[in-house]
């Protein structure tokens, strides 16, 4: 278990957004799908849902044709607000009682405190060897092995235009990243993340009432909703999750691969965003976006085949 899914919580959230294309999906087919999370349990060896479809006369989910379309965009935004209209219904789709809560954060001082806990989170980010490791594994430098693998991170959609490829070539070695950090790279990319956040007009944080596995997974559901609600109104988005997947490494393993430097700063970054938005440990921290207008993305994220994870299925029963 690396530290960007700590906890299981990232492969959770994931099962959760799954589970909601399939529900939506059904929609479109004339069935409704109930579904049963953790029929047998929580523990990581038992399935994480049972979806039992029956026919229905509802409508299909108007979501349901954003499936395709929904894609990261990493670009700058422009400054042009979100109206107040769309925030209210993300708000209706994030706030389940006692599943999951949404805060969105507009242009004000909670909005000016964040950014830089934000910033902060993806400095760390490149200062830590494991983290560098992890990152490196997602990402595709080589369009070949894009195309042979279909899964990670392309480079070309990581919004650094041409400088992209070149940049992330340099960086891909640890020494040269160190090297660089001496120079103030990752300041820089700390930086870089703030003008990102400052830039957007709306940022979306989505946690679920428990830190547990259903709460991950009812948190994925309702992330994905928002996310394709984002994608029907036209609007960019971009998960920036570092903050919380280094507050949770911190919660379930004190953040014992980090530095001790960088650990200090991870408690002080926890408690300056729970008391933001007076959050605590029960609480299951699943999405932190920023949302706005702008241009398509350069590239988008290559899908796999359905097959695929079909036979995986099969495979491991
Ligand atoms: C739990 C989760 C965390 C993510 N964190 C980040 C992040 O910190 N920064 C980022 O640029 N994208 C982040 N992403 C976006 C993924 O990189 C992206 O969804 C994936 O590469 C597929 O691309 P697509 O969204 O365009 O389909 C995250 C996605 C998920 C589901």
């Amino acid at each position: 278990m690396g530290i960007l899914d700590a906890g299981w919580r990232a492969p959770y959230i994931s099962a959760g957004a799954v589970i909601e294309n399939i529900a939506l999906a059904a929609s479109h087919g004339g069935h409704a799908a109930s579904v049963r999370c953790f029929p047998q349990g929580e523990d990581l060896s038992s399935p994480v849902a049972t979806l039992t479809l029956k026919d229905s006369d509802l409508p299909e989910d108007s979501l349901y044709p954003f499936i395709e379309s929904r894609v990261t965009n990493r670009k700058l935004y422009t400054h042009r607000p979100v109206p107040e209209k769309i925030v209210q219904a993300l708000s209706q789709i994030g706030n389940i009682p006692g599943q999951t809560r949404f805060f969105p954060i507009r242009p004000g001082p909670i909005k000016r405190e964040l950014a830089p806990l934000m910033g902060r989170a993806d400095q760390i980010r490149f200062e830590e060897e494991t983290a560098h490791r992890e990152f490196f594994k997602a990402v595709r430098l080589e369009k070949e092995e894009m195309e042979r693998t279909r899964d990670g991170l392309d480079v070309r959609a990581l919004g650094l235009g041409p400088m992209g490829y070149p940049f992330f070539r340099l960086i891909s070695k640890w020494n040269r990243l160190r090297f660089l950090n001496t120079l103030g790279l990752s300041h820089s990319m700390g930086l870089f993340a703030q003008l990102q956040v400052r830039g957007s007009p709306l940022l979306g944080l989505l946690v679920a009432e428990e830190s547990s596995p259903s709460g991950y997974v009812a948190g994925g559901r309702v992330m994905q909703r928002l996310f394709l609600k984002i994608a029907q109104e036209g609007l960019a988005v971009q998960p920036m999750t570092a903050l919380l997947v280094f507050i949770i490494n911190l919660q379930i393993n004190q953040a014992k691969n980090f530095s001790s430097r960088h650990r200090a700063q991870l408690t002080a970054l926890k408690k300056e965003l729970f008391q933001l938005f007076d959050l605590n440990d029960r609480h299951g921290l699943v999405m932190l976006f920023r949302l706005g207008y702008a241009a398509p993305p350069t590239c988008r994220s290559l899908r796999r085949p359905l097959s695929d994870f079909l036979i995986a299925a099969k495979d491991s029963s």
